[in-house]
């Protein structure tokens, strides 16, 4: 029987664990996690409460279990080169080393790549070591229409928007000031306009594969207002479309990946091989990359692995071996609506420690469970991101009854976004699109 690591904690995991678990290979599963997911710990052979970086209780924990491969959620650990270490102990990993985790890690990495080997969908950034400079590349290059971002990891927050956060170029040299205090160099990039998606693809180094796209939601609050969060939910269509994006789009972002992949072969000599998570935004002048991540989307991995026809196993097998190009991915033509209910007061002021109370036995959405504690006479919330409802239908309109039904039956002082994958958003997301390739916004 095979054995799986996986490493991580959160609703991503998760829904690894839970594609995993649905491998005809009926595999074990090991989990190294840094708090006691219930849902996870359900689903586990055995498991580990460490800190992900803890490379000493990984080992030990590697020794006993002896895993075939480790599936490495977040990207803290990649960060740290758990690949790497996980390799020095004979295990290979879903999820790139160290050096090849800089395309999230490092802004700048990933912009220099794509402009140093011609990939299209780049757009005009500029990195700074200190604040000389920033003021006029504004002002003169960017029509004072920028971002400013920390080269490294923020955890979805440190990323600046001019007309939102910051008000114009002498705003921005002091955002850039308190980002060198603690990281390497600031970007600043220009801003764009349009709509975001995010598709995730498998990447053995040679071969990149997609998965179908899906649409996150990062505000807090209705109408995407309120400050920015880990992500509130996201969807995705039977058609593996969105609305406002055509095949002829996907497949254009899907080239996109493999150059990107390419290069980083040509490049690093490294072949890259796990997640290859490219957040899209699609504009009036076409496809631009906003951002790499390297691993999966948290929430997005809801969408995408409840769907995937192909045996997970095999496919981890296929991205480690280097033999992708050999399988048929495959994902059930069904629309995907993943909503995340909340602690009140997330993400500035979320009361800690509350009781919640669901009926997973009889939900007819999947639940995922994230930063949840099980307690003798229940389940609490902690701070974050409390649990993950999935609905899964023919239409989007059922997956979204079916996420606002397990929802609605949830107790506790918990708060989620009513409108993900509402008629009346999608709507307005397409209209958006419309506008924007219009010209008329902006
Ligand atoms: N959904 C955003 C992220 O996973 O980074």
């Amino acid at each position: 029987m095979k054995k799986v690591l996986v490493v991580g904690n959160g609703a991503r995991e998760h829904a690894i664990a839970h594609a995993l678990s649905r491998s005809p290979q009926g595999p074990e599963l090991y989990l190294f996690m840094k708090a006691k997911n219930p849902g996870l710990a359900a689903m586990a052979k055995s498991f580990r409460i460490a800190k992900l970086d803890d490379f000493n209780a990984l080992s030990e924990f590697v020794k006993e279990v002896n895993p075939d491969f480790a599936v490495i959620g977040p990207e803290d650990p990649l960060s740290a080169g758990v690949v790497d270490f996980l390799s020095t102990l004979g295990v290979s990993s879903m999820g790139p080393v160290k050096e090849l985790a800089k395309l999230e890690t490092s802004k700048t990495f990933t912009r220099e790549l794509l402009e140093n080997n011609s990939i299209p969908a780049n757009i005009m950034f500029r990195k700074f070591a200190s604040t000389d400079g920033v003021k006029e590349y504004i002002e003169n290059d960017l029509n004072n229409e920028f971002v400013v971002k920390p080269d490294g990891l923020t955890g979805g927050k440190g990323v600046m928007v001019s007309g939102e956060h910051l008000q114009n170029a002498d705003e921005a040299v002091e955002y850039c000031r308190e980002v060198l205090k603690t990281h390497p160099s600031a970007i600043v990039e220009e801003k764009i306009e349009g709509e975001e998606f995010s598709l995730m693809c498998f990447s053995d180094g040679k071969t990149v594969k997609a998965m179908p796209p899906v649409q996150d939601h990062k505000r807090l609050l209705p109408g995407d207002q309120g400050p920015n969060t880990g992500g509130m939910g996201s969807y995705s269509y039977a058609d593996h479309l969105l609305q406002f994006l055509t095949k002829e789009e996907v497949e254009e972002s899907e080239k996109i990946v493999q150059m990107t992949c390419d290069a980083i072969r040509k490049d690093t000599g490294k072949e890259y091989k796990g997640i290859m998570y490219a957040g899209f935004m699609l504009t009036k002048n076409g496809l631009k990359l906003l951002e790499y991540n390297a691993r999966f989307g948290d929430p997005e991995a809801m969408n995408v692995l409840p769907i995937m026809k192909s045996d997970f196993v095999e496919v981890c097998e296929a991205v480690i071996n280097g033999t992708l190009d050999q399988m048929t991915l495959s994902f059930d033509n069904k629309a995907t609506v993943c909503k995340y209910v909340v602690p009140d007061g997330y993400p500035k002021n979320p009361a800690a420690g509350q009781k919640i109370e669901l009926d997973e036995e009889n939900s007819e959405a999947l639940v995922f469970h994230a930063a949840v504690d099980q307690k003798d006479d229940g389940l609490y919330m902690t701070t974050s991101r409390a649990i993950g409802f999935v609905g899964i239908a023919d239409d989007i309109g059922e997956a979204e009854r079916i996420a606002e039904d397990a929802i609605k039956a949830v107790k506790g002082p918990v708060f989620h976004r009513e409108d993900i994958g509402t008629k009346e958003l999608l709507q307005k997301r397409v209209s958006h699109m419309e506008a924007v390739r219009n010209g008329k916004t902006l």
